[in-house]
């Protein structure tokens, strides 16, 4: 009988990553204390899909447990000895980390330690997956030459032509607090692959979205854009014009990824991983598409203050995502995604009144 144990279980990657082995007839343990509400407040809570997943997968065991606390990490992965780890808890915003450095760090890079740790000591050949970012490599990404046209930003260097790569220096860069703590959080799962042996990822996301997202302001681009299309509200732009560009995956194509790495792991690797240049789109261009579908104009305010070390444009080049694991491929193009994602906003907001 195959298990596996994903922290951040009722996030929005942690949840797909369970429907997906949960499907596959593994026994699936989640970890969540809904820390995301204690960050976010109530828009970020996460509850309802805890109660989703204990709903609807046949061997979900859910553990309340904080990934700060040493002890009860260690304990639980001693219990269960999972035959694979997905790490999906964290603080994931770049703008809140500012506010609470502490709390940010103690989750993303001690809470990270904790389970590599944790995974040595009990099960040291279990693939082990941890969701790393595209803020890892800080502002860099915009000191690439950019050209400017109507509705985006987009590289004006063919050496980008399909996105940027894994050798992108991660130094000498603004991150925000929540890049470093990641790059901490970074670098010591590469090294428990190189130092240690064990199989070891880490996948360093543009934008996860889908329609499980509790999408806030500060987290959650593309939910969160939808959420105040379908509620009415208004969306607040900060800087460049609106044009800057974000590549989506859906967190499906992230958990059929995570999948091709367990069944065929490597050590302390690294990925890219987002929607690649076919699914970015800039502000104003996801403003139309969600229009499109809505029919409801897209309010919105802006600011010229844009986000400390934010990306003006970033696209993953998936090239050697796909050169290791030949048979993935994204399945579900930005239209659908965005289309699963009104739709779930549709039923969510009506439900709530
Ligand atoms: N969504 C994105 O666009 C994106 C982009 C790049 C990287 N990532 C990374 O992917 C991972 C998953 O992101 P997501 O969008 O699913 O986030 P999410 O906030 O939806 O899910 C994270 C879950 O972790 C839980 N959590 C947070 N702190 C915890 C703690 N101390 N103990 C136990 N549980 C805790 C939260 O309650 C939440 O349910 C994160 O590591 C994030 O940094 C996400």
């Amino acid at each position: 009988m195959k298990t596996i144990l994903i922290t951040g279980s009722s996030g929005l990657i942690g949840s797909e990553v369970c429907t997906y082995f949960g499907a596959l007839g593994y026994t699936v343990h989640g970890l969540d204390n809904n820390q995301r509400a204690v960050f976010f407040g109530q828009g970020g809570d996460t509850r309802w899909n805890q109660h989703r997943l204990e709903t609807t997968l046949r061997d979900y065991h859910h553990h309340e447990h904080d990934v700060r606390d040493r002890a009860a990490v260690l304990a639980l992965v001693n219990s269960i000895r999972p035959s694979a780890i997905v790490h999906a808890a964290a603080q994931p915003s770049h703008d809140l980390a500012a506010s609470i450095p502490f709390e940010d760090f103690d989750t993303n890079a001690s809470g990270t330690l904790n389970l590599l740790e944790a995974a040595r000591r009990f099960c040291p050949e279990s693939p082990f997956v941890y969701m790393s970012t595209n803020k890892v490599y800080g502002d860099r990404p915009n000191s690439i030459k950019l050209i400017e046209l109507e509705t985006r930003w987009d590289y004006d260097d063919p050496a980008y032509a399909s996105g940027i790569a894994e050798d992108l220096s991660i130094d000498r860069s603004t991150h925000s607090l929540f890049g470093a703590s990641k790059v901490a959080a970074d670098v010591m799962t590469q090294e428990y692959g190189r130092y240690f042996g064990m199989p070891t990822c880490c996948l360093r996301g543009g934008c996860l979205t889908g329609p499980n997202h509790s999408g806030v302001v500060l987290h959650g681009f593309l939910s969160y854009l939808i959420k105040c299309n379908v509620e009415g509200r208004d969306y607040c732009v900060f800087g460049y014009k609106g044009k800057q560009v974000r590549d989506n995956i859906h967190s499906f194509d992230v958990a059929a990824f995570i999948h091709a790495f367990v069944e065929a792991p490597r050590s302390g690797e690294v990925y890219n991983l987002g929607g690649g240049r076919d699914n970015s789109c800039s502000i104003l261009e996801a403003f139309a598409l969600v229009e499109s579908r809505t029919g409801k104009a897209q309010r919105h305010k802006y600011s010229d203050v844009a986000r400390v070390g934010d990306h003006i444009c970033y696209y993953s080049d998936l090239a050697r995502m796909k050169q290791h694991y030949p048979n993935w491929t994204i399945t579900k193009n930005l239209g659908q995604t965005i289309d699963e994602i009104v739709a779930s906003w549709d039923t969510r907001s009506s439900a709530q009144g």
